[in-house]
């Protein structure tokens, strides 16, 4: 099931399958030879509330993990009071291990991400965008630096009006550059960072759509969600949602659209892929990525990001859409970027690896987090040394419920990624784990007479 026509990725050369070589980053004289910036000229021919519509009614879900419908998003703005700035903030911090997608977009084509900014900014009538860019990609740091300037110069961003004047709407883009941390991905977090504080996320409500930024209005939206938005308004929402798939539950959420995949681990050829949403996972690895290493089984695999949790053995054509969640007894599609695992993988050690993440990436704000995040990776490591007793996989399985399964237990995601990581590895790889611990005895005394 490959996608007959490439669309976030249509301008790319010689991907996916192409000599990687001849990749190169799109100029702007190309972008704009090959129709770029046009999706802008037509959406500022409408007014921004018909734009905000249009998204709400391609329901364009969140590509950064939460897969949350941006339209509706942008609709609880509160109106424009003329009190202060409202900020667009583009999350390009990409921290989710296994996830690389949103770099794909910047270092190829970063005129689509930059349209579809200018796009939102109009539609939600926003001042200010800042994007924020992961701190280790210097190059794709420079990439988007050269690219803001060349919009900047060419009217698009700017005190002249947006789009050389063709409305009298102005919108200003700048870089910021990430410290490095993970937990400054976390919307709220990303605020505080560009703030020029510790990257702490914040307690919510209020949300930022309400009090983000310095206090004010402020969408968060990631590269490329932003990006697709550009050939939903080229070429409308009927289009786009012949693309995908419909809701798999009566009052369900469709998943319409393309997707960028990044698949990495055990299969042939690893790489990001635009692929339909609604995929099997076993058409992604056997199609795009040319099966499993060396011919080997599947064994599982991280459906989008660490914090999702695992696919089982029996999961290997689960549909990747924004359901897959409540299908296959993971947290959700996430990123959309999975690491695949052949049949020789450890499950305990891949538990363990995955812990110490978490465990070094914790703000520490939250006691559960904190205290469990340290915790769950000191058992982990027991049960790799084969120190554990089965009792400790049920003390891991408390540990993680204590941090995820009860609304409100944290401030953040963190935890609860933590939690599905952990628990979903530990339940659907059970025997890889009782192999490892010692079954606990418990003595019984025989008197003898
Ligand atoms: C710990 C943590 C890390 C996150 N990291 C990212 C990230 O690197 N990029 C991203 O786009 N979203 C990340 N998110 C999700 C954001 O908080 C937010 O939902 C997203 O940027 C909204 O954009 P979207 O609706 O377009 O997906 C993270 C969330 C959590 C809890
Ligand atoms: S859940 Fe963890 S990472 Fe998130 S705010 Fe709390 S301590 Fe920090």
């Amino acid at each position: 099931m490959r996608l007959t026509e490439p669309i976030l990725t249509k301008r790319i050369p010689s991907f996916p399958f192409g000599d990687a070589s001849a990749r190169r980053t799109v100029s702007f004289d190309e972008y704009v030879r090959t129709g770029g910036y046009k999706a802008l000229e037509r959406a500022l021919d409408m007014q921004p509330a018909e734009v905000v519509e249009l998204v709400k009614d391609a329901c364009v879900r969140g590509r950064g993990g939460a897969g949350f419908p941006a339209g509706l998003k942008w609709t609880f703005l509160p109106a424009v009071d003329g009190k202060g700035l409202r900020y667009l903030c583009i999350n390009c911090d990409e921290a989710e291990p296994g996830t690389f997608k949103d770099r794909l977009l910047v270092d190829f084509d970063p005129h689509l991400v930059l349209e579809g900014i200018a796009i939102t900014c109009w539609a939600c009538q926003l001042d200010v965008a800042y994007f924020f860019i992961r701190g280790e990609y210097h190059h794709q740091a420079a990439v988007m630096q050269r690219a803001i300037e060349e919009a900047r110069a060419a009217g698009i961003f700017g005190s002249s009006g947006m789009m050389r004047g063709k409305v009298k709407f102005t919108a200003e883009c700048h870089l910021h550059r990430s410290a490095g941390a993970y937990i400054c991905g976390e919307e709220t977090g990303l605020l505080e960072a560009i703030e020029g504080k510790r990257g702490w996320p914040r307690v919510k409500p209020p949300f930022p759509a309400v009090k983000g930024l310095f206090g004010r209005p402020t969408i968060v939206n990631n590269v490329e969600t932003l990006a697709a938005i550009v050939p939903i308004i080229e070429r409308g929402t009927a289009w786009w949602k012949s693309i995908g798939t419909a809701a798999p539950f009566p009052g369900g959420m469709p998943s319409w659209g393309t997707k960028l995949m990044g698949v990495s681990g055990h299969v042939v050829r690893p790489g990001c892929f635009e692929a339909p949403l609604g995929i099997k996972l076993s058409d992604l690895v056997n199609d795009y990525c040319g099966g499993m290493r060396g011919g080997k089984r599947f064994k599982g695999a991280i459906a989008g990001g660490v914090s999702m949790g695992i696919l089982g053995t029996d999961q290997f054509d689960a549909e990747m859409d924004f359901d897959i969640g409540r299908r296959y007894d993971v947290l959700g599609l996430g990123t959309a970027c999975p690491t695949v695992f052949d049949e020789d993988t450890d499950m305990v050690a891949v538990a363990r690896n995955i812990a110490r993440f978490f465990k070094n990436e914790s703000c520490g704000q939250c006691t559960p987090c904190r205290e469990g995040s340290g915790w769950i990776y000191k058992v982990l490591c027991r049960v790799e040394r084969g120190d554990a007793t089965t009792a400790d996989l049920d003390l891991l399985l408390e540990l993680a419920a204590s941090m995820g399964l009860g609304p409100g237990t944290t401030i953040c995601g963190l935890a609860d990624g933590n939690n599905w990581a952990v628990r979903t590895i530990i339940t659907k790889f059970r025997t890889d784990f009782e192999k490892r611990v010692k079954p606990r005895f418990i003595p019984i005394h025989v008197s003898a007479r």
